[in-house]
């Protein structure tokens, strides 16, 4: 392979990366789009969008009850598929069973002690039929909401489609957040009731989740019961709250094991999920039923090429939308057999994941830059020796791939046949928007490549003109898609400011991106106040606002850091109160105090104390000359070249002006 580009054993531009991966001619061969004359075909018969979609919908979705409109939009606000009734949940199991496939595995499951499980289709339907029925006996009915804060365990994903059964819109939390951020979730969701579990492990630590939740609750009143899964057993039931706190495994014995699931609107809200977003509150991002399942469903067949035998391993948690899309609804709508691993990539060791692909056979693997960086990190040794010839195809998502990453992750872990699907979505489109098809679409490390069907993408000035190749812009999808959100929960007006105010007209991703001459977009990283650590969003304002929550606090800025294996690091500049004295000490109880208001993805990886932080005359923090002063002190990776850092910068400040 060859090494142009490579200085001092670094990748130093990404723009000038030139070489062009063709897909493997026997992946080609039995893929689903198996040219890129016929991907080209596809996407022009998908510009009539609605008409395609509709195709789409009768096709890979089965439906309680036809829908007699395909779009109803009033912008920004869309409605899909109305008229039509369906269950997610019935999608995802019961009519695999009904079609004679009850016997296949739809789980393999391994615990980070070791443990495995297997579900077969008709055992997960079996469970989530008995969830289904307990979590109605706690009295939850059709559109209450249901917080979910759990390791990730086979009980997660029961609960998940539990609610979808009976329609209840769950929200899940991920296990990593604290206890202030869960009540907050909590509040802004106005959950009734809490599923989760004792605790789950994370590098052979516990993670006390039940107690975060009784730590979360008195803050929370919305919330009635909690149903709680036995998996670390390291607290004892006698602390339980005895009117409040419920035994899943035993209200889960005691149900039949059948419950009808219900249909329900195409708009009926599906899940909340909250995400991070450019001001301090989590945004609770609304997806519904119909259009959200269409996305994952159909995004999943054609971009992982899914096949009958696939065992399909997408590494992401529960907590986040890659699992909610890419470990839940999508494969299990497509009836794939899906492999969840519940704990950290080096525990024991870090060859943990390559002796998962090894023992269960798994063909496709997806995950994000920042394992793959931390795997290169680790050494090659702990690769070797596993036999990883069961993988067909790989995929990447979350952030920017460098080509440093890519292709040590093509030859190493593809071992040089497997295609790699580079794609790019955000929490918000619910579904992959852009990616490679892996036997149609030539790949370049390093862009995300074409639009997926029927998505209508493009690069945009602060005017809404498309720009030149080549040329840095805002990145823009120009018409609804069904997997897009629907609002923020409880709050149209901040969904109409953040997402269609910039540009009028268009879905704004809050994303700096060019498109090469081939079509290829290339995604440059966030222009507003969002962070990307290790592939989870972080606000600069959230952190801001943690931090000045501590009484020695006066002001505090949080800025971005490049940093070689999360991407991006949390560099803070800190001012403090009169009389108080800096110290290291009080540096690391900062950092501490972020992570409980937070949680341990937030937790600054640099605290600096200044006697004034740069301002504006009209009072705004220069962001980015500490941007700029925090990265000259790091030695910038391989992650985005200096030219994307000024794009970035011109795009960021284009976008305030607009604001
Ligand atoms: O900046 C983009 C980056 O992740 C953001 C979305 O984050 P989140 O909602 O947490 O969803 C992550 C998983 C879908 C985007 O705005 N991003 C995601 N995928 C890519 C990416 N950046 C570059 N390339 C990608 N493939």
């Amino acid at each position: 392979m060859s090494e142009a580009g490579h200085a001092n054993g670094k990748i130093t531009s990404v723009l000038s990366e030139q070489r062009v991966f063709l897909p493997p001619p026997d992946f080609q061969k039995k893929a689903h789009v198996s040219s890129l004359d016929a991907y080209s075909k596809l996407r022009a018969h998908a510009a009539d969008s609605e008409t395609y979609w509709a195709a789409e919908a009768r096709e890979r979705l089965s439906w309680f009850q036809d829908f007699d409109q395909v779009l109803k939009w009033q912008a920004p606000f869309a409605q899909w598929f109305v008229g039509g009734k369906i269950n997610a949940s019935y999608n995802c199991l019961d009519r695999h069973v009904e079609a004679g496939r009850g016997d296949k595995t739809a789980l393999i499951w391994e615990g980070e002690p070791g443990e495995t499980r297997r579900y077969t289709y008709s055992q997960l339907l079996e469970e989530v039929c008995r969830c289904a029925q307990a979590i109605k006996q706690l009295d939850i009915t059709k559109g209450d909401r249901v917080t979910i804060y759990m390791p990730l365990i086979p009980e997660m994903l029961i609960a998940v489609l539990a609610c979808a059964r009976i329609g209840a819109p769950h929200s899940v939390v991920f296990g990593g957040f604290s206890a202030e951020a869960l009540a907050s979730r909590n509040n802004d969701a106005q959950a009734k009731l809490m599923i989760t579990a004792d605790g789950g492990y994370r590098r052979g630590n516990i993670v006390p989740l039940k107690e975060n939740v009784d730590a979360a609750l008195p803050h929370s009143p919305s919330v009635k019961n909690v149903l709680v899964v036995k998996r670390s057993g390291h607290i004892d039931r006698s602390t339980w709250h005895q009117e409040r706190d419920h035994d899943w495994h035993e209200m889960l014995a005691a149900q039949e094991p059948f419950c009808p699931a219900e249909p329900l609107d195409s708009e009926h809200p599906l899940f909340i999920l909250y995400t991070s977003g450019s001001t301090g509150k989590p945004k609770g991002i609304l997806h519904t039923t119909a259009g959200y399942l269409l996305g994952a469903t159909s995004s999943f067949h054609y971009i992982f090429d899914h096949r009958e035998e696939d065992i399909f391993w997408c590494t992401a948690d529960l907590g986040w939308i890659t699992g909610h899309t890419y470990v839940a609804y999508g494969p299990l709508a497509n009836g794939a057999t899906v492999l969840m691993y519940e704990g950290a990539p080096n525990a024991p060791d870090p060859s943990r994941f390559w002796k998962i692909i090894e023992r269960h056979k798994v063909s496709i693997l997806y995950t994000a830059p920042t394992a793959i960086r931390a795997f290169i990190k680790w050494g090659d040794e702990h690769i070797d020796g596993h036999d990883l010839s069961s993988l067909r195809l790989l995929g990447s998502v979350g952030e920017p791939i460098n080509p440093e990453a890519w292709t040590w992750y093509h030859s190493k872990i593809g071992g040089g046949r497997c295609p790699i699907v580079d794609t790019w979505w955000q929490t918000e489109t619910g579904s992959i928007m852009i990616s490679p098809l892996p036997g149609a679409t030539p790949t370049i490390p390093g862009t995300a490549t074409r639009p997926f069907f029927g998505i209508d993408v493009d690069v945009v000035d602060k005017h809404g003109v498309s720009v030149p190749d080549n040329t840095g812009g805002f990145l823009v999808i120009k018409k609804p898609w069904p997997s897009m959100l629907r609002n923020i929960y409880g709050d149209p007006e901040r969904y109409e400011h953040t997402y269609w105010s910039h540009i009028p007209g268009m879905y704004f991703t809050g994303d700096g991106a060019r498109r090469d001459s081939h079509g290829n977009f290339w995604i440059m990283g966030r222009i507003d106040d969002v962070l990307n650590v290790a592939g989870h969003r972080l606000s600069t304002m959230e952190i801001e606002s943690a931090l000045v929550s501590h009484p020695a606090v006066a002001e505090a800025a949080v800025v971005g850091k490049p940093d070689e294996i999360k991407g991006e690091s949390i560099c803070c500049f800190v001012t403090l109160e009169a009389k108080t004295q800096p110290s290291e000490l009080l540096k690391q109880e900062l950092r501490q105090h972020v992570a409980e208001q937070i949680g341990a993805l937030a937790r600054p990886d640099e605290v600096r104390f200044s006697d004034s932080l740069p301002k504006t005359r009209s009072g705004k923090i220069m962001r980015r000359l500490l941007r700029d002063i925090a990265a000259q002190r790091s030695s910038v990776g391989d992650m985005t070249t200096l030219e994307d850092f000024g794009v970035l910068e011109r795009l960021r400040a284009e976008d305030e002006e607009n604001a």
